[in-house]
């Protein structure tokens, strides 16, 4: 490790104070700022956390000016092409990939947790027919708490493994359920002889009247759909689940809590944004009014899909998104929305306003399509997010939480409000 420090110093005191660099396995090191308020009377002041690094962490890397993503040291492209989502849950959680034997008893254990408990699953006829499921899931998943109260002790690593697998094992099964009661349909319960995608499409579309039949290429883009999202190390919702989950409360509620942030459309929200948004322009003639839109500081319109806190380059999710999207659209038909999607990429990729702003489409830019073409409803969307994102979620919990040194999330502020008054009266 190199000795490196950088020397603050105060234009007002003509105070010094000498911080620490801590370097990085790969991307930018850190300044260990811990001393800096003790010993010099300031706070840092870093809105939307741009150049703060909240933690350690050995889960993910990504690098926004590349493009290039690894979970556990390996790249997402390997990961979509050669394993499934649950040898990559395996991973997240575990750090090493499985063996045959570690798979095959991973496997069993989620594929035999996916029951709803069925006093939760009543839970479902208090919320009206029309609610979001994103409303129902953030209620549910908080209320499991109550049901699983037998491994709540955070301290004890098995309890800690056995909600990660609760949680893996039934996210698919209640969003499914807030699904069909949105619908009006019954609930369909898990098959656990099908794969992990295989069975979510199974408790979308079957219906106790009638089989559903998997097809091998909506089951294949689902799999890779959830590899891809399933973590994005300090993202808005990962980093809401070790805000809440470092004050010792229970995991279901960090996740509920990451649930709640994930539902906004500036995060997991997107994807249904940008379907929307492709609505609304409607042909590919009305694609330069909107693209003026995005680019007037006047209008709050923005290009949905496009750009990205850290990628200040493709996505390379959207990369392989953009193949699933391709092969599911050449079994599922023509898309009109895609063409507008083609030619909207083609023509911002080109405009000065994006290039100088380095706004790529991002993950959510084809997803949506990808669904749509599924025949999954736009509400589902975000759901599927959380799916996906729920192993990210709670291996990071877990790496806080294992973490000897942890301490509460308490950030601090720069108060601008009255000075002390009286009340008069
Ligand atoms: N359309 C038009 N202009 C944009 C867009 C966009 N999608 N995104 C950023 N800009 C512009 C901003 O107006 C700003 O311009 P200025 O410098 O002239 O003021 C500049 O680019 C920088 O934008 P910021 O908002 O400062 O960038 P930030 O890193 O805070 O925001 C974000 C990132 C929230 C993703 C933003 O790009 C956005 O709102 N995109 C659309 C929503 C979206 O697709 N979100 C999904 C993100 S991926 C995920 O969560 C899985």
């Amino acid at each position: 490790m190199i000795d490196r420090k950088v020397t603050l110093t105060d234009s007002l005191t003509g105070k010094s104070v000498e911080l620490p660099v801590l370097d990085a396995t790969y991307g930018d090191a850190v300044m260990d700022i811990g001393k800096l308020n003790k010993e010099f009377g300031l706070f840092t002041y870093d809105p939307g956390f741009v150049s703060t690094a909240s933690c350690e962490s050995a889960i993910t890397y990504l690098d926004g000016e590349k493009g290039e993503l690894m979970y556990r040291g390996y790249p997402i492209e390997q990961l979509a092409t050669k394993c499934s989502f649950l040898e990559v849950c395996y991973l997240l959680w575990n750090g090493e990939l499985p063996n045959k034997n570690e798979y095959i008893e991973f496997r069993n254990i989620i594929m035999h947790h996916t029951l709803m408990h069925e006093t939760l699953r009543m839970f479902l006829d208090g919320f009206r027919y029309d609610a979001h499921p994103m409303a129902m899931m953030t209620g549910i998943v908080g209320s499991m708490a109550s049901f699983y109260q037998d491994k709540l002790d955070i301290n004890d690593p098995e309890h800690r493994m056995i909600t990660a697998h609760r949680l893996i094992s039934k996210m698919p099964t209640i969003a499914a359920a807030c699904y069909k009661h949105s619908i009006g349909q019954p609930i369909m319960y898990p098959r656990n002889d099908l794969s992990y995608a295989g069975n979510f499409l199974h408790m979308m579309f079957a219906t106790p009247c009638k089989e559903y039949i998997i097809d091998p290429v909506a089951e294949e883009a689902i799999d890779v759909l959830l590899i891809l999202h399933a973590d994005h190390e300090q993202n808005a919702s990962t980093s809401t689940v070790r805000l809440a989950g470092s004050s010792g409360t229970n995991p279901f509620a960090a996740i509920a809590a990451g649930i709640a942030c994930l539902w906004g459309p500036a995060h997991g929200g997107a994807n249904e944004a940008v379907l929307k948004m492709l609505n609304q322009i409607g042909t590919v003639d009305n694609i330069d009014k909107f693209i003026a839109k995005a680019k007037d500081k006047d209008d709050p319109f923005r290009l949905m899909g496009f750009g990205h806190r850290v990628y200040k380059n493709f996505d390379p999710r959207a990369k392989l998104i953009k193949g699933i999207a391709d092969k599911v659209l050449a079994k599922y038909g023509d898309d009109p929305l895609m063409h507008i999607a083609i030619r909207l990429e083609e023509i911002a990729l080109k405009d000065q306003y994006f290039i100088e702003r380095k706004l790529y489409p991002n993950v959510d830019f084809y997803s949506g399509i990808i669904y749509k073409a599924l025949k999954i409803p736009v509400t589902m969307f975000t759901p599927m997010f959380v799916i996906a994102r729920t192993i990210g979620w709670i291996t990071h919990w877990n790496e806080m939480i294992s973490d000897p040194n942890l301490k509460i999330g308490r950030p601090r502020q720069r108060y601008i409000g009255p000075t002390e008054r009286d009340i008069k009266k």
